[in-house]
């Protein structure tokens, strides 16, 4: 068996590696940001909830840090028991270690804080047939046909366990699709806000399989999930939607969305009268940094809180 102890701000938390698991890699990043914004802070009389856990490692930091309680939730049989035995090669006693699909099995109503970093990916690798035996660790960060499975379920269901004044605080992504996000955030939680936002590239031996799909359900709702950036830093994307090529820019922070006709790359104007033809040299300057500019997403952790 082998451990591996991942220093953060003022703990090391040991983990015990396994394939099949989530990395804890981006758990780092989640709470770095939480420690210098002193989410870390006075956790004492603390009930944490940490949803999605993986190898444990978001709420056994929490623990570490103080907090009065912790329970770890996950669908993946394997990384509950990993979970749990990660919890005790810390020598945390205070956790509760819960094997549930989003909240199915999670009963208590009380929690100070939820935490989430929610898997992403829209399906691709997850044996739709028979989800408990997917092998790849890929598989692991799927979540619906659009990714938002888990994410929803977050934001549709985790005030109904905290308690008024208690806190989700999620990891989120361009990729979930964010104007979607910000509604759900706007008309369910009213009080919430960005604590991080920073720009990701797309991996491409990672993200590369998922490209597609994303580029798909942008094409329908013009939220950006992946883009380029031209030579001013503006995003935009080009990709074929059922065979034909199309392309989304923002015009004044407008998503516009131009298909190729037989007199150039045209868009339908606001008022749905006329079309408007993409300038030569507009379309030269895209098709140029589409060479040079690889893919992005936007990466968000946001706080909402029970009222
Ligand atoms: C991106 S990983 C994050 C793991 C860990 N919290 C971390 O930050 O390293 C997403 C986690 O969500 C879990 N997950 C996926 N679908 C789920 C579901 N329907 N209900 C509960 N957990 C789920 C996965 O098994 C995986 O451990």
């Amino acid at each position: 068996m082998t451990i591996q102890t991942i220093a953060l701000a003022d703990c090391q938390v040991k983990l015990q590696h396994n394939p099949q698991v989530w990395s804890p890699f981006s758990a780092t990043e989640i709470l770095q940001v939480l420690k210098a914004q002193g989410y870390l802070d006075n956790l004492q009389h603390s009930h944490v909830l940490d949803f999605g856990t993986g190898s444990g490692i978001l709420g056994i930091a929490l623990g570490l840090a103080g907090a009065a309680s912790i329970t770890l939730s996950d669908y993946c049989e394997i990384a509950v028991a990993i979970a749990a035995q990660n919890a005790k090669h810390n020598g945390l006693e205070q956790i509760e270690v819960i094997h549930s699909d989003r909240f199915t099995q999670v009963q208590r109503q009380d929690y100070d804080l939820i935490l989430c970093n929610p898997p992403v990916q829209p399906w691709l690798y997850t044996d739709l047939t028979d989800q408990s035996h997917r092998q790849r660790v890929e598989a692991w960060n799927e979540a619906g046909a659009d990714g938002r499975l888990v994410l929803d379920s977050l934001l549709l269901e985790a005030m109904n366990h905290l308690k008024v004044g208690g806190r989700l605080i999620t990891a989120t992504s361009s990729r979930h699709g964010y104007a979607k996000t910000q509604h759900l955030l706007d008309v369910y939680w009213g009080q919430w806000r960005e604590i991080y936002a920073v720009e990701q590239p797309i991996v491409p031996d990672y993200h590369g399989p998922y490209l597609k799909s994303w580029q798909a359900m942008q094409a329908q709702d013009l939220d950006l999930r992946v883009y380029q950036k031209d030579e001013q830093g503006r995003p935009f994307a080009f990709y074929h939607q059922a065979g034909v090529p199309e392309l989304i820019t923002l015009e004044n922070e407008t998503p516009t969305r131009w298909q190729q006709g037989n007199t150039g790359w045209q868009t339908i104007t606001i008022d749905g009268q006329n079309t408007k033809t993409l300038t030569e040299v507009d379309l030269n300057r895209l098709l140029q940094a589409q060479q040079e500019s690889c893919w992005y997403y936007m990466y968000y952790i946001v706080e909402a809180i029970k009222t």
